[in-house]
């Protein structure tokens, strides 16, 4: 018998994703991510859940969907109910949510259910990554829309749509993060949410909605919910608990019309999501979700307020920012000089990750020396020194910010 390494080369089909990189640890310093803060878990109320959960009905786990049928676990589903209800705005019942894997596996539901090969998406110009790769996977062309401080620009979207319109095009949807955008940190205020409904309505374009940071706003509180505001059914609603109480989990939620609810139901095909973390969920959040997200808003901001004091001490004016009303992460313009993609480069080789902008940016070229800097993961000593470190290499490769911590350096 020969041992030669099996080829699977020939066997991949066309138009697979480039093979994924080997996973080599988090870097010391990393500002990368939607990660949480660690101390922020909240693991004894967890453990709590687990046990009495398993108690009372793990029997239930040998029956596939835990006898709730396809759409996730029905007591987590009733609490989302009432939770989008107090906080979004949302009346909606047990029947018109979808429990899935993350919000990611929503993101693919409905582009699955929407989307094909030449469509054309309409977003904000800066956005997540996990959207635009999908998007660009996909060999779908989004349209980005610039942003001010209040979020999508809506006379640029009217512009878009009109342009369009007038090319024949009709976008297959309208994907927007109106609370706490990725990566800006806007919020669309309600009167642009309804603008907004009103370009989508005029169109006929819907709307698939991802508000996963909302409950993290340092006010705590938030504009409706676009879901809640339509009068036509035209949105389709994404969440998640990634970011109010674990990412690991693997638990979000679509809020959806059955018309379309149907298609992306149909097309998840793993016969359901986590059942021990629908479970312990459900059981943790009904008495605890509601005391225990304002504290992690505290601790989250007190890192914020760590991260923007850390950029004004070592970049001083050579970082730009605007502070943003909640989240996890900071938008960082740069001088024009910078460029991220480098600079993330050489931040790497360093122990320091950074998101480059183009990577969350439909416009290369604008993107080009903005950096998203998460700051939830690290402690505040490591969001010190990682951009005492970042500030330094930024000096050498591109000869700003000419003072770090005030000192005047020469560069090189
Ligand atoms: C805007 C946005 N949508 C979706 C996701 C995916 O989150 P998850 O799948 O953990 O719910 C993220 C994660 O960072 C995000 O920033």
């Amino acid at each position: 018998m020969t041992s030669a390494t099996f080829d699977f080369a020939p066997l991949l089909p066309a138009g697979l994703p480039a093979p994924a990189a080997k996973w080599t640890g988090l870097a010391k310093y990393s500002f990368v991510g939607g990660n949480n803060d660690p101390d922020g878990v909240p693991v004894e109320g967890l453990i709590d859940a687990v046990n009495a959960v398993l108690q009372r009905e793990g029997r239930m786990l040998a029956t596939y969907g835990l006898a709730s049928g396809p759409q996730g676990y029905r007591p987590l589903r009733e609490f989302l109910t009432r939770k989008l209800k107090r906080d979004a705005g949302i009346e909606c019942v047990a029947d018109d949510i979808l429990i899935v894997s993350g919000s990611l596996q929503a993101l693919d539901l409905a582009n699955g259910a929407l989307l094909a090969r030449g469509d054309t998406v309409i977003c904000e110009r800066d956005n997540y990554q996990g959207t635009l790769t999908r998007f660009q996977r996909l060999g779908v062309t989004p349209v980005g829309i610039p942003l001010d401080e209040h979020g999508m620009r809506i006379d640029a979207l009217e512009a878009a749509l009109a342009d369009l319109k007038r090319k024949g095009v009709r976008p297959k949807f309208i994907y927007t993060i109106p609370t706490v955008q990725n990566p800006t940190g806007t919020i669309l205020p309600e009167e642009r949410r309804v603008a907004l409904l009103k370009l989508a309505d005029d169109y006929g374009v819907p709307i698939v909605e991802d508000d996963c940071y909302s409950d993290l706003i340092w006010s705590g509180k938030r504009p409706p919910a676009l879901y809640a505001m339509s009068r036509s059914e035209n949105v389709i609603h994404i969440g998640s608990f990634s970011k109010s109480i674990a990412p690991a989990l693997r638990v979000g939620f679509i809020v959806a019309p059955w018309a379309i609810m149907s298609r992306m139901l149909a097309l998840k095909t793993d016969a359901g999501s986590g059942a021990l973390e629908q479970m312990v969920l459900a059981e943790y959040c009904r008495d605890n979700f509601v005391t225990h997200v304002p504290q992690l808003r505290v601790a989250l901001r007190k890192k914020l307020d760590i991260l923007m004091e850390a950029l004004n001490e070592q970049f001083g004016t050579a970082a730009e920012f605007a502070e943003p009303e909640g989240g996890i992460f900071l938008w960082v313009r740069l001088p024009d000089q910078v460029d991220t993609l480098t600079l993330y480069q050489k931040a790497l080789a360093a122990g320091v990750a950074i998101n480059p902008g183009p990577e969350w940016s439909t416009d290369k070229a604008h993107s080009k020396s903005r950096m998203r800097l998460c700051f939830a993961s690290p402690s505040h000593a490591e969001i010190r020194d990682g951009i005492a470190v970042l500030a330094d290499i930024c000096r050498k490769e591109f000869g700003v910010p000419e003072r770090s911590a005030n000192v005047a350096r020469a560069k090189g």
